[in-house]
């Protein structure tokens, strides 16, 4: 396909006006971290000090959420002193087929100075040892959705797009939340996440083939913004929440209703776990 020079500079043009508004609102606050905030995870808005809010509906370059579900809102402030912005809601490839929805969001945090991309999501634990409840350092992903955000992507071209997806999860980060996960008294599992698009869940027999292939969790999300976010520049730090046995794995059918209930009685862990490891990044 044909480059399109001015859907190119629609998009920078949005990030640009996204970056400005967030630069207006933010005042003095330079965060280096963002958040994006996965189900389960949300509670962390909760304990950001000094919170400054701004609706994705006032920054051109983020996604308009589903009618009905959360608006989508970026929360600024500092947790234990430390300058965050954290992202609830996330747009998903599931829900429009696009695997870039998030595209402006990475370029315009980008854009801003951010410098670290901490991910959360929830997934199907694919190990018994990882019981539903329990959390896990994304150390890898297998993409088995086989597409990329910067594919037809109008502000990438040239070299810049062969993106190395060695250490996506950056080792010294992943160090770090490991050592404050053992400092708070947090068990911490670690894997490697696998990406469908869903938005069904998967098969017994997809199941086992995860397995075999070496994954450790599964889920609809994330590695979009991986992708995203190593082309921009950014560091990654990523978490699963475990909300059930992938299928096949135990005898309680999946459900959405399911997923989300176990989110919330795991919510507080994940939150305490986040709020100690993000003041601990050398980011
Ligand atoms: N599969 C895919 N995505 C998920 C799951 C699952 O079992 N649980 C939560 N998100």
């Amino acid at each position: 396909m044909t480059p399109d020079p001015s859907r190119a500079e629609a998009e920078a043009s949005a990030v640009a006006a996204s970056a400005a508004r967030l630069r207006q609102r933010l005042g003095a606050l330079q965060p280096r971290i963002a958040v994006v905030l996965g189900s389960g995870w949300g509670g962390l808005a909760g304990k950001v000090d000094g919170a400054i809010d701004v609706p994705y509906d006032e920054l051109p370059a983020f996604p308009r959420l589903a009618v009905g579900g959360h608006a989508g809102l970026v929360r600024a402030g500092t947790l234990s002193g430390t300058p965050v912005l954290v992202l609830a809601g996330r747009k998903h490839a599931y829900e429009t087929g696009d695997v870039g929805a998030m595209r402006g969001v990475v370029r315009t945090l980008a854009a801003l100075g951010v410098t670290t991309l901490v991910q959360t999501n929830a997934a199907g634990s694919l190990d018994r040892g990882m019981p539903a409840g329990s959390l896990m350092l994304i150390t890898d992903h297998l993409n088995l959705v086989q597409r990329s955000p910067l594919v037809d992507d109008p502000g990438v071209g040239g070299d810049k797009r062969f993106v190395d997806m060695a250490n996506a999860y950056d080792p010294t980060l992943a160090e770090q939340a490991r050592t404050a996960a053992r400092k708070a008294g947090q068990t911490l599992h670690e894997g490697i996440y696998v990406w469908l698009l869903g938005p069904q869940f998967e098969t017994p027999a997809e199941i086992r083939m995860l397995q075999g292939l070496g994954g450790h969790a599964v889920g609809m999300s994330t590695v979009p913004e991986t992708i995203l976010a190593r082309h921009a520049g950014l560091k990654v730090l990523a978490f699963s929440l475990f909300t059930n046995m992938a299928a096949g794995l135990s005898d309680e059918s999946l459900s959405h209703a399911h997923t989300m209930a176990t989110a919330a009685s795991a919510s507080e862990r994940a939150c305490n776990l986040l709020a100690a490891v993000i003041p601990a990044l050398s980011a």
